[in-house]
This record gives structure tokens, sequence and C-alpha cells, in this order.
């Protein structure tokens, strides 16, 4: 039995096979509608979200399963205390594969050691968002033909991002990939992060504006300040509006830059960027419901 906590979880060839499945699912959507019938996916999700979850079971209603789940941990009995190692045991037992969200870093993992079925790390607080990044790779896959042999800009929430910490993770293992990460001081990506690029030796910069660089990105991705994060509220005020990705921005991009974004978006992109052809942070999320299928049946071995 496999879980998935980390993009790392997976090799490259294992990567490759798992982003082939799913522009097969999306060639072909109804050569995979009855692949689960008769399973369960289970969302337990102690955290917000849209896409993630709403992902997750669209993904398994299209491949015939059906869901069950909490979208909120104050309608689960973790508003009584129960444990997060408890809840996996009692899911294990209505279901066959689950997809947990949680504040606190580390509870999915807590939760595969305790689980007989699959547990997917869907966001664990500020550390790892693996589904996002196998959507992330497969939209940059699909569109950009490639995972290698480009330069990448990180901007916004750097330190407190999930989504870019295992962005940065899996593109690492990828040949001439140059992160340019463009944050404010307070919001720098993580020393441990650093630690790993310098190990690796791995070339990246880190810039403050990003006017400076964009001209030289072959892909912009943008995030949002995790106002949830954050300790205070004035230090949020004082950093969310610090980028404003806009159309004076993107004209001195190149003509085939793509921008991404995990969303939800707040301000950091000007709405009079979404009808531009290289914005595809829309088409992401249609990625996404592509990739979690693959995932689900990769996870359940029902991919051949
Ligand atoms: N990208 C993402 O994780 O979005 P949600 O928080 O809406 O799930």
């Amino acid at each position: 039995m496999r879980h998935l906590m980390n993009p790392l979880d997976f090799s490259v060839e294992e990567l490759d096979r798992l982003f082939d499945l799913a522009n097969d699912i999306e060639k072909h959507p109804e050569n995979y509608a009855h692949k689960c019938d008769g399973r369960k996916l289970a969302t337990l999700f102690y955290e917000p979200s849209t896409r993630t979850r709403l992902s997750f079971e669209t993904a398994m209603l299209n491949l015939g399963g059906n869901v069950i789940g909490f979208a909120d941990a104050t309608s689960s009995s973790a508003a009584k205390g129960e444990s997060v190692a408890d809840t996996i045991r009692v899911i294990s037992c209505f279901a066959d594969i689950a997809a947990m969200r949680h504040p606190k870093e580390g509870a999915a993992m807590v939760a595969s050691q305790f689980s007989s079925i699959p547990v997917i790390n869907a966001g664990d607080g500020g550390h790892q968002h693996p589904t996002q990044t196998l959507t992330d790779l497969l939209t940059i896959r699909s569109l950009k033909g490639r995972l290698d042999h480009f330069t990448i800009g990180l901007c916004g929430d750097l330190k407190f991002g999930r989504t870019v910490h295992s962005l940065i993770n899996a593109l690492s293992r990828y040949p001439e990939v140059h992160f340019i990460f463009i944050s404010p001081e307070e919001l720098r990506v993580p020393d441990y992060i650093i630690d790993m690029l310098k190990e690796k030796q791995i070339s990246y910069e880190e810039v403050i504006k990003l006017e400076d660089r964009i001209a030289d990105l072959d892909l912009l991705y943008m995030t949002r300040v995790q106002r949830e994060r954050f300790f205070n509220e004035e230090d949020y005020v004082r950093l969310k509006d610090f980028y404003i990705l806009d159309a004076a921005k993107m004209g001195m991009a190149k003509p085939d830059m793509l921008v991404l974004h995990p969303l939800p978006r707040v301000n950091e992109i000007s709405v009079d960027v979404d009808a531009d052809p290289r914005a595809v942070y829309f088409k992401q999320v249609q990625y996404g419901v592509y990739v979690r299928m693959a995932l689900i049946l990769t996870l359940l071995g029902l991919e051949e």
C-alpha cells in the first residue's frame, strides 16, 4: 500500500507514467468512467478548500466511484477531541482511499501510519501540498512539453506557501531548472529549502522586485500571501499587496511565458491579466482533476 505525502514519494519515472495516464484520461475520459465502480474516496478536510476537495471529489465521481467526508473539522468528531490517528482508523472501515487536509504539519503523515487505506496529503499546514505540485507539473509538461531547461520565477509568499515548497522540491530533480525567488525579505523561501538547493548545486537567485526579472522568465508562479499563517494582522496588511501582476507588467514578459497560480487569488493577479493567453491558472485547475484521477487509479492499483 502506498501513500502520497510529498511529491518526492514518486520517482521521476513514476511521475512520467502518472502524467502520461493523466493526459490519456484527458483525451479519452470515457475509457475511465467505470474504473472505480464500487470504490469510495473519503475527503477529510480540517481546513478550508474549494479546489482541492472538489477536485478530488470530481476525480472520484469521474471514475465511477463515490465520495464521503467532511469539509469542516467542526462538523466532525475532531470537535470532540478525536485524534487524527483514531479518525483514520475509523475511515479505513468506510472508504478505499482518503485525502486529508490539516492545518498541522505532519498530520497526514501521522494518519498514514495508522491507516489501512492509502492516504493522500491534501495540504499540511505550511509544509507540503503534493497534489497541487502534481497539478503544476502536469500543466507545465502539457503546455510547455517539458519539465527541464527553463527559468521559473516564484513570486509572493515563499515562506508560508506550501505549494511553493512542494514545487521547488519536485522541480529540483529536473536538469537545468533555474529558480528566481521573488519575495519581500519577510517572506523569503525557508532556509531548509535554500540548503537543499545549495547541496544539490541547483542555481537560484533571490530578488525583491518582480519587474527586475520578469523579462527573463519562462514560467511565473504567483502566490497569495497566506493570511491564515501570519501571527499578526498588521504584518499581513503591510505585505498583502506587495506584488500585483497586471497587464503592464505582462507587457515586459516573454511572449510565451506562462503564468501559473495555485489559487485562490486575492489581489496578486489583476483581473485584466485573465484574458491574456499566457495566463493558465484556470487551465491548471482542469489539469488538477486529470492528475488526481490518475493518482487515485495509481494508488488503488487500477492504472493498468
Ligand atoms: N490550490 C488549493 O489548494 O486551493 P484550495 O485551498 O481551494 O483547495
